[in-house]
């Protein structure tokens, strides 16, 4: 009943979004066995990246600020992490350019894992993230690029950067993108009234949470209708009411990022079962018979 579509099958439509839980692949694993349709695994680059010096992520009224600086060990170290994987996982990759991604694909193509997921869109680290995202002929180039390496489903991980995101998602379906994620983080900042500094270390970081939702929502909205392929909702949902939402504006899956600080693991059955329960008391039999209804 919960099972759907986003460029694979998953068991149901809650999925672990990226940078929340990290790379270790017995945490990743908890999380699948915890209920998750799928996780994804922390951005991973071609080199290992150390990340910004504390502090690193600030709570606000309504959600997170993070500028992590894309911290990862690396692809090389990453491989040998997931080398028995047995889980759906998708692993998160962040770069500069195509050489960068093809690299990465080479190394990760023969594992078991089931999708990649590409960051177009961390805003708060340069020459990565959003950076990439907001140049359509390179979004292009790295699409296909990773298209000419590898089968597995390509998914694009879009957020709100200076051009327009239904334009990036059509250089990137061009490209051969399966399914797209949106959203990603929104540059946000935060200060010290008693010091008058920024309290990030990078000053700038990325709202995640609550009052991101109704920005997601509306993405969701717009790209599910000018696209066929598959969305990934994602920005602060935090129970099944929000889940249900972004269905509703289109999406065939959701990702779950910050309020798993709040609920731990118990948010992914949660949400599925308050999916479920609304399903039958609606008269739903699929997720797919509620993709995008609230779509005219
Ligand atoms: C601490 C933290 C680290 C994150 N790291 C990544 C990352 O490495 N790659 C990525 O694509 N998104 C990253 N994100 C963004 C989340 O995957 C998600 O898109 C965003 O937080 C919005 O979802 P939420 O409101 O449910 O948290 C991170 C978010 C947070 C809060």
């Amino acid at each position: 009943m919960l099972s759907t579509d986003i460029c694979v099958r998953l068991r149901n439509p809650t999925l672990l979004a990226s940078g929340i839980l990290g790379i270790s692949y017995p945490v990743l694993k908890r999380v699948y066995e915890a209920g998750a349709g799928a996780v994804i695994s922390k951005s991973i680059s071609i080199e290992a990246r150390e990340g910004y010096k504390n502090p690193i992520i600030v709570k606000t009224e309504h959600g997170w600020i993070n500028a992590v600086g894309l911290a990862n060990p690396g692809v090389e170290y990453f491989a040998k992490e997931i080398e028995n994987c047995d889980i759906p996982l998708i692993v998160n990759l962040v770069g500069s350019n195509e050489e960068e991604f093809g690299k990465m694909v080479k190394i990760l193509d023969n594992l078991k894992i089931i999708a990649y997921e590409i960051n177009f869109s961390c805003p708060h680290v340069e020459k990565v993230g959003l950076e990439i995202g907001d140049d359509p002929e390179l979004v292009y180039k790295i699409v296909k690029k990773i298209r000419s390496l590898s089968k597995k489903p390509i998914i694009v991980k879009l957020g709100l950067g200076s051009s327009n995101m239904i334009e990036i998602a059509r250089v990137a379906n061009d490209g051969g993108a399966d399914a797209i994620t949106a959203i990603n983080t929104i540059r946000a900042m935060c200060i010290d009234i008693d010091v008058a500094k920024p309290i990030l270390s990078n000053r700038i970081g990325g709202l995640s949470g609550a009052a991101i939702k109704p920005i997601a929502i509306r993405c969701v909205y717009e790209l599910s209708k000018a696209f066929d392929i598959p969305i990934i909702g994602c920005g602060g949902i935090k129970d099944w009411r929000d889940a249900i939402e972004f269905i509703l504006a289109g999406a065939s899956a959701v990702q779950i990022g910050s309020a798993v600080s709040e609920r731990w693991l118990d948010i992914f059955n949660e949400i599925n079962n308050g999916i479920m329960q609304y399903m039958l008391r609606k008269g739903y039999k699929s997720i797919d018979e509620m993709i995008g209804i609230a779509r005219y």
